[in-house]
């Protein structure tokens, strides 16, 4: 197994160190969220990080790279990645180009004895294009690999990763197996629109971070948007929580509560009443649907 470096990191050595850390980068995390870096950290585990969208699952791994000062490798996953764009390619063009000046060398050799030479060195190290996974793997210094949205690669894609995240190591087939040299601190996300296999969870410590309780999201937003009065922050994030509790299709989220409380910095806006909350709803809900019920329920009083 390569080293993991990450055990003695002076920025990770027990949970509230971690928690500070990221709070010096401006990242809040809940004790829960703290405790997961630092075990990843202490047991060489990758994080399988799940949760709504805008809960901050991204800016974990961000911040963690920030936070040691390490560089952050990212995989952004879709439909239809593929090990080429995950893991390595061979250069094609310059592959081409190495069998076309051997043959103009073979050719002007008088026997024309050469010719099982032709494109013999084409699958070495000078013609691989390195894809992020294989890059992490390969980086001399301790990286933090973030594989985001990893539910929107296809499950057969998975298997990409499988030997990666037990044995920090890939193959390639002409060059051999390639194992890290250290250990990369690995971030899985997923919004969860599928299940992932039990094979993927197996290797991971699981993290599930929801949306933030409004003391903590208070903290976020004092943070991000130290502007904002405090009395007025406090309005914001109880009127968002409950939002959060209607039957919405998509819940506010974090990125959606900064965005609520910069524009209430810009409007001058010093308390809320029902007014502002109308004209501004849309910052906070983003689907028709969803802005009518939480009129209905403005109106009614209820809230
Ligand atoms: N704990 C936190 N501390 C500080 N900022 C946070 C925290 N959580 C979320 N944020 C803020 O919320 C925003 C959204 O976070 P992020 O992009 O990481 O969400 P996500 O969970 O990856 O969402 P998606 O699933 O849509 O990709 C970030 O820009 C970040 O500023
Ligand atoms: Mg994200």
């Amino acid at each position: 197994m390569p080293v993991n470096a990450w055990r003695d990191n002076a920025t990770l050595s027990s949970i509230e160190v971690v928690s500070n850390s990221l709070k010096s980068v401006g990242y809040l995390p809940s004790k829960q969220i703290a405790t997961t870096v630092y075990l990843a950290a202490r047991l060489g585990k990758p994080i399988l990080v799940e949760g709504p969208a805008g809960t901050g699952k991204t800016e974990l791994a961000k911040s963690t790279a920030l936070a040691t000062d390490s560089e952050l490798i990212r995989l952004q996953c879709y439909e239809g990645l593929d090990e080429a764009k995950a893991l390595y390619e061979w250069n094609y063009r310059k592959q081409l180009l190495r069998i076309q000046t051997d043959r103009i060398s073979i050719e002007s050799e008088t026997d024309g004895s050469s010719w099982d030479r032709l494109g013999n060195d084409i699958f070495q190290e000078g013609f691989l294009l390195e894809r992020p996974l294989l890059r992490a793997i390969r980086s001399e210094n301790p990286t933090v690999l973030l594989v985001d949205e990893v539910d929107r690669m296809e499950v057969e894609t998975e298997a990409l990763l499988l030997e990666l995240l037990s044995d920090f190591q890939v193959s390639v087939p002409e060059l051999g197996t390639i194992t890290a040299k250290q250990m990369p601190l690995v971030f899985l996300t997923s919004n969860g629109t599928r299940e992932l296999s039990e094979a993927l969870k197996r290797r991971c410590l699981f993290l599930y971070i929801d949306y933030p309780s409004p003391e903590r999201e208070l903290e976020i937003i004092g943070a991000k948007a130290p502007e904002l009065d405090k009395e007025l922050g406090g309005q914001l994030v109880r009127f968002v929580a409950g939002l959060r509790a209607l039957d919405l299709k998509k819940s506010p989220s974090i990125s959606e509560s900064l965005d609520w409380a910069h524009s209430l910095i810009e409007m001058g806006i010093g308390s809320l009443d029902a007014a502002d909350v109308a004209d501004t709803l849309h910052l906070l809900l983003k689907h028709r649907a969803d802005i009518e019920i939480a009129t209905k329920e403005l109106s009614q009083g209820t809230r």
